[in-house]
């Protein structure tokens, strides 16, 4: 049975793709701040991404089980909230994440950075387009941009789309896939009641990326399966 952790599982987008996995027959690891908020049929493992010391608790836990992950979906994320905690979660979480899991996904696994179209580099002011199209930009680069915090929700998301292709030529030599995936607009807490998009067609965007095929894409940013810029 393949194995997936999911962030952000207690709601929304993520909380649909954890249920829609395990009813696919995945065995599904469901990080969530409060265990009681775990979907049933799947196993609560309690993570807060915005503190380090959860983040290493969590991935000490899984090591010590010997756990070997065949997805990741760093999905988990916050909209309208102060700038530290927006960076927190969205750009620093995934990335203390992914490293402090990397060792533990197994060869031709699927990374999912759940990004937004408002994540777009055309609608980040261009200081920031530089520094997210650097060649060379590196893991520190955006550690560092995160502690800086420079913007808002679409920033975050921007970095975040960087990141899939950083750790995707960190990791492509494992076969391991990542990318960068937006669910479009959807209705739940975040997206609110006028989004167009049920949870279940953000959920079906995002686990596209955990579905693709081996040799599929990889350091790709998408909604639909179908390429953003
Ligand atoms: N909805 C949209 O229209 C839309 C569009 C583009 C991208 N996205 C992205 O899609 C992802 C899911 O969004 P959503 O609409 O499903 O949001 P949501 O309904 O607001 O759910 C957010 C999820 O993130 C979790 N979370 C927040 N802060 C956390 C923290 N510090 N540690 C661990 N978990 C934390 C929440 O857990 P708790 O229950 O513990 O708070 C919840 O499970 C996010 O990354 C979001 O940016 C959403």
């Amino acid at each position: 049975m393949p194995t997936v952790l999911i962030t952000g599982a207690s709601r929304g987008i993520g909380r649909a793709s954890a249920v829609t996995l395990a009813a696919q027959g995945w065995e599904v690891l469901a990080g969530v701040r409060d265990p009681l908020a775990a979907p049933s049929g799947t196993q609560a493992e309690r993570v807060d991404m915005a503190d380090p010391e959860s983040i290493a608790a969590l991935a000490r836990r899984l090591r010590g089980r010997g756990q070997s992950l065949d997805a990741l979906v760093n999905n988990a994320g916050v909209y309208e909230q102060a700038r530290r905690l927006i960076w927190d979660v969205n750009v620093l979480g995934p990335l203390r994440l992914t490293l402090a899991l990397e060792e533990l996904l197994a060869p031709g696994a699927r990374v999912v950075m759940v990004t937004s179209g408002l994540g777009s580099l055309s609608a980040q002011p261009p200081e920031l387009v530089r520094r997210l199209r650097a060649p060379g930009l590196s893991l520190d680069d955006l550690h560092g941009m995160a502690r800086e915090a420079p913007g808002g929700y679409g920033a975050s998301k921007a970095a975040l789309t960087a990141m899939a292709r950083v750790f995707a030529n960190r990791l492509r030599a494992r076969g391991i896939l990542v990318n960068a995936i937006s669910p479009g607009w959807v209705s739940t807490d975040m997206g609110g009641a006028n989004a167009p998009r049920s949870v279940q067609q953000g959920a079906a965007s995002v686990l596209w990326g955990v579905h693709l095929p081996m040799g599929g894409p990889s350091g790709g940013c998408f909604e639909d399966g179908l390429p953003m810029e």
